[in-house]
């Protein structure tokens, strides 16, 4: 069983579905810490249901993007974390983090990358009028949303889409799509393979 550790931000709807996935077995894994950068999330509530342990921090109490993630790297080992998998965490990983879990950290974002990286990537592809969105499941390097894609799926825009109701599908694809690469990647030891 890998040790793994979830990083968010949000509502933390990503969260749930994994840590369900987890709770009846069909991923092989133990979730050892949440890591928070925002400790007033919705997510934090999730955590403590779940019993799942939480590292919460404001990066404003640090004095740089590598002290905090000086913390976190010790909170992980402390922990035991072989991987971190992000789900809505609003942050881009700095080379702290990225140097410590090489190869190990896997991220979920809304639209088919290479398009749409960054913020709002469901607003951006609304506005942009696509006619098909999606979800991309991808490793993590230093750039933001670039690393090589894992997995994608694709939502197709109804004529009568709103930015509501796109959204409301492309999270129900995230939480059916990443629960399933996350499996696939610990059972297949994909990710053990990874060296740096
Ligand atoms: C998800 O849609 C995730 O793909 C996105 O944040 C949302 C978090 O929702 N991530 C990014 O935009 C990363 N660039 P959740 O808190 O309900 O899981």
């Amino acid at each position: 069983k890998s040790c793994i550790a979830l990083f968010a931000s949000g509502s933390g709807s990503n969260v749930q579905a994994i840590a369900e996935a987890v709770q009846t077995g069909e991923i092989p894994a133990h979730i050892a810490l949440l890591v928070c950068d925002q400790p007033d999330a919705y997510v934090i509530k999730r955590a403590e249901q779940l019993n799942i342990p939480v590292f919460s921090f404001r990066a404003k109490e640090y004095a740089s993007k590598a002290e905090f993630e000086q913390e976190i790297v010790h909170r992980l080992r402390e922990a035991g974390v072989d991987f971190i998998f992000l789900a809505g965490y609003m942050r881009l990983i700095g080379e702290t983090l990225l140097h410590a879990y090489r190869g190990k950290i896997v991220n979920i974002h809304p639209s088919l990358l290479p398009a749409f990286p960054g913020k709002d990537a469901i607003g951006q592809a609304f506005n942009a009028q696509v006619k098909i969105a999606g979800v991309t499941v991808h490793f993590v390097d230093e750039g933001m949303d670039t690393g090589p894609i894992i997995d994608q799926e694709s939502v197709r825009m109804a004529e009568d889409e709103t930015r509501e109701s796109l959204q409301r599908k492309i999270q129900e694809v995230e939480h059916e799509l990443y629960p399933r690469v996350i499996k696939k990647l610990l059972t297949e030891a994909v990710m053990e393979g990874i060296t740096e």
